[in-house]
């Protein structure tokens, strides 16, 4: 497959406003929720840096919100689950005694969400919660906890708003699926 999007048929699963206006409910709600508490924001690598940067931006700022970064890796090429995650890039500060917020892009089967959520959790924070900007429930194999949850979608591979396939296309404006030519 080459990444030549000019011939690729997408149609839009969720346009950037709807998108827009979902974060700017999630960001009210943690700011109540996060007032004065100085979180940190973990964003998981790579497909949450875009929803992380617009709700870093829907934040109160008495929330005091800080962010930081980690990679796990859940796929190689392809679009199947390798279940076997492991770091690739860890946080550079210390998360003990802190109220930490997970930013994921998307929960699929669970079993990234879940290896990297006990990692967390065995470094003793005063709180994690999550918030995952899609949801796909049918394909979920392991439960995990999403506290603040942009979208359920249905069982599709998307692209766009960070979400890639093999690296390429995180940088369309909208959530976007494939348009198989039997649907065409
Ligand atoms: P899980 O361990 O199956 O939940 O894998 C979740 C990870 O797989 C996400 O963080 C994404 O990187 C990737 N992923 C799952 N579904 C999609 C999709 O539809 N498009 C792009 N990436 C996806
Ligand atoms: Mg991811």
């Amino acid at each position: 497959m080459t990444p030549e999007s000019g011939t690729i048929n997408r149609r839009v699963l969720l346009g950037r406003e709807n998108i827009a206006n979902r974060i700017a409910e999630l960001g009210q709600e943690i700011s109540i929720d996060y007032k004065g508490k100085k979180p940190l924001f973990v964003g998981v690598l790579k497909g949450s840096f875009v929803f992380m940067a617009d709700l870093l931006r829907e934040i109160d700022q008495e929330v005091g919100a800080q962010v930081d970064f980690m990679a796990v890796s859940s796929y190689g090429r392809g679009t199947e689950s390798s279940r076997q995650p492991k770091i690739e890039h860890d946080l550079s500060v210390p998360i003990n005694s802190r109220h930490v917020l997970v930013v994921e892009d998307i929960v699929d089967t669970g079993y990234s969400f879940k290896t990297l959520l006990s990692i967390l959790s065995s470094r003793g924070p005063a709180s994690l919660k999550t918030c995952v900007l899609l949801s796909k429930p049918s394909r979920r194999e392991v439960d995990v906890p999403i506290d603040y949850r942009g979208f359920e979608i249905p069982n599709k591979w998307v692209e766009g708003f960070g979400l890639d396939t093999d690296e390429d296309f995180r940088g369309l404006k909208d959530v976007m699926y494939r348009e198989l030519p039997s649907e065409g």
